[in-house]
């Protein structure tokens, strides 16, 4: 890069020295093309003169052929031209650029202010210790400038400059900007930032950039570059408390134990008592271990195996900490949901919660409120949309280490991942934890499962009946249990329309009623295979994601899907309630097959085909495979038994 090509050539050492002694800081800037930001990146960048050369030719020429400055170098067109080159295959469009001075290495996340903008951002700033925001001089602050800052503030970013640009445009008027200033210290003195420092630029003709403005006399404070260099950021990762997430056990041989990781925050020294979560066991640093040698003393961001004075259990995914201050152990939380994907969050429905270190599956138990970025309001929601805020209460299914996010980003974020395509939909930050279910233990009772099999002389389990309305899952489920009837067996049917008489007649048919209805059936039907009973459900359940989640709920071999596939005109010629028929004049909302979808299942154990098969064929179809399997012979019961 041209202002350091000498050192590079000369004596590549030094430089390299010179580069890791520096600072660094992240930061994010917030706004959209029209306010400036590309203009403005491009100038740190030009001006601290850390583009390539290749870059600079070519922007160059470009600036006189397609620039919007006459023949002086047009900014915007660097930002954008290496904004096109990553934009292919990227969904999450942060574009990270990184440049250095003589006093400070810098990343800046670069996000695009219009579509999207609230993930994009909340990607760019969740790593920030500063963000600048940028205002038009002409227009001051602005519904998106109050809606940057929430972000950020969500985010944790501590530091704001307010860049009040295209000042040449207001005569560099000292009043414009001492009245944006006032305007937003005022909004924003709830947020929780350490420093706001507003800062008059002209981004196009470089005023207050790096260097001072003869046009701005007035203005005391310093340039945007000189405020960045200097603004104190000590590393909040290295001052907080020690946390290293095991990221594997490492046991070469006998003889070594180690637990390595990266640790997330704070210092660790041999000879310093710890604690490993969420087992709360104790035991002293032994030794650091590194590929170079033994350390005494290791901080955040470095990766070390730790070996510990005691035979402790600890497991991947566990946290080890400092004793005296360690994180929360917690398996319900309350905290802030980010949503990313164009699929709703749904209330109930399982998803991956991905921690610093461990996937545990669960679930929102209850969206409290949504956040208006824009206003800033609360409102009542039953789902979270693409780009939208809420604060909602989670329920995983086993305990994590965390600490709430305001006091560390890393041990208190997480990201969600949808269990059926393995993609990020959301991103979250832990408020604290609710401390209603950990002091309910689970029961256990002598008379178990296994007991109460054996003495009905069975194997529990789920026949769960998949499939649209009017496919033939009541009639096929109904022959199926006079079967069992017929050889003693245990059952119990749960049908669709009688449990929505009952225990669920509170929900409806939209997606997160669904949701909420299937959960709740399968949490029944996980007592019932409790009580040793063969259930038989009888839901359309039209979502993978929660036949899925039933499946989990269950043991092994308890949970065989029946998709009982009928062709949709198959079931509307049918139409035994009528409700197809309404549904084609537009009567019923939500009408799976016609405004609501069905997922057909992929791998389901038993395939029934209702306009080839008749309903009895497909019956004895079902007891040939429990047959099969071992559900109906004393043999094939495999349970073991007795108290
Ligand atoms: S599910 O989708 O939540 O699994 P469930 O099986 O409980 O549905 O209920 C479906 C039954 O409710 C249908 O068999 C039908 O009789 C009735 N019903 C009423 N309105 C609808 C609708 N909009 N979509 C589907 N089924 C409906």
């Amino acid at each position: 890069m041209s202002h350091q090509s000498d050192l590079i050539a000369d004596d590549i050492k030094g430089y390299l020295k010179a580069q890791e002694a520096k600072s660094m800081l992240r930061f994010i800037t917030c706004g959209s093309v029209d306010d400036g930001k590309s203009t403005l990146i491009g100038r740190l960048l030009y001006d601290s003169k850390m583009i390539f050369e290749d870059q600079l030719a070519a922007l160059e020429s470009d600036s006189k052929r397609l620039g919007t400055q006459g023949d002086e170098i047009d900014f915007a067109l660097l930002v954008d031209g290496l904004a096109a080159e990553r934009e292919q295959g990227i969904t999450i469009d942060v574009a990270y650029r990184f440049f250095s001075t003589d006093k400070r290495k810098f990343i800046v996340a670069d996000t695009p202010g219009h579509e999207q903008y609230t993930r994009n951002m909340a990607t760019g700033a969740s790593t920030a210790d500063l963000a600048i925001l940028l205002i038009d001089a002409r227009k001051g602050i602005l519904t998106q400038t109050r809606r940057h800052s929430y972000i950020a503030s969500l985010l944790g970013v501590k530091n704001i400059v307010l860049a009040v640009n295209k000042m040449d445009l207001m005569d560099y008027s000292e009043d414009v900007v001492n009245t944006i200033d006032t305007e937003y210290r005022e909004f924003a003195k709830d947020f929780g930032f350490r420093t706001i420092e507003t800062i008059p630029v002209s981004a196009l003709k470089g005023d207050n950039i790096i260097t001072k403005s003869a046009a701005m006399a007035w203005y005391a404070g310093p340039t945007l570059m000189a405020h960045l260099e200097d603004i104190p950021v000590g590393d909040a990762r290295q001052a907080a408390d020690f946390r290293m997430p095991v990221q594997w056990v490492n046991r070469p041989n006998l003889d070594f134990r180690g637990f390595s990781g990266t640790i997330a925050s704070g210092t660790v020294r041999v000879g310093d008592t710890i604690k490993a979560l969420p087992n709360a066991q104790e035991s002293r640093i032994k030794s650091i271990v590194t590929y170079d040698g033994d350390l005494d003393e290791a901080v955040a961001g470095e990766a070390v195996t730790l070996t510990l004075e005691d035979e402790i259990d600890i497991s991947r995914g566990d946290v080890i900490a400092s004793k005296d201050t360690p994180p929360e152990a917690a398996d319900q939380f309350e905290a802030k949901i980010i949503w990313m994907a164009d699929q709703p969050m749904l209330p109930g429905r399982p998803y991956i919660f991905k921690t610093v270190n461990k996937m545990v599956p669960g679930h929102v138990t209850d969206l409290k409120h949504k956040v208006n970025v824009n206003t800033l309001e609360h409102t009542a929601a039953k789902q979270l949309e693409l780009n939208e805020i809420g604060v909602c209460n989670i329920a995983l299914d086993s305990r994590i280490a965390f600490d709430p996010y305001g006091e560390n980003r890393e041990m208190g974020s997480f990201i969600i991942i949808d269990r059926i395509n393995n993609t990020t939909v959301g991103v979250g930050m832990i408020d604290f934890a609710l401390r209603r279910a950990s002091n309910i233990h689970w029961q256990a009772l002598d008379v178990n499962k296994s007991a109460r099999a054996t003495m009905k002389l069975q194997k529990p389990a789920v026949l769960w009946f998949t499939g649209l309305s009017g496919s033939g899952k009541s009639t096929i489920a109904n022959i199926v249990e006079q079967r069992l009837y017929a050889r003693n067996r245990h059952t119990y049917t749960l049908d669709g329309d009688n449990v929505r008489h009952g225990l669920n007649q509170d929900l409806g048919f939209t997606d997160v009623d669904r949701v909420e209805n299937i959960r709740r059936v399968g949490e029944v039907s996980k007592l019932m295979v409790d009580a040793g009973l063969m259930v038989i459900t009888s839901f359309i359940s039209p979502f993978r994601a929660e036949r899925r989640m039933v499946h989990d709920l269950l043991e092994d071999g308890e949970f065989i899907e029946v998709f009982v596939d009928t062709p949709i005109d198959v079931c509307a010629e049918r139409d035994p309630k009528g409700l197809y028929k309404k549904a084609k004049a537009g009567e019923i909302k939500n009408f799976t097959g016609f405004d609501s979808p069905y997922e057909a299942p992929e791998r389901a154990h038993i395939h029934l085909k209702t306009d080839e098969v008749s309903a009895e064929d497909c019956a004895d179809k079902i007891i040939a495979y429990l047959e099969g399997h071992g559900y109906l012979s004393a043999e094939g019961f495999t349970s073991g038994g007795g108290i």
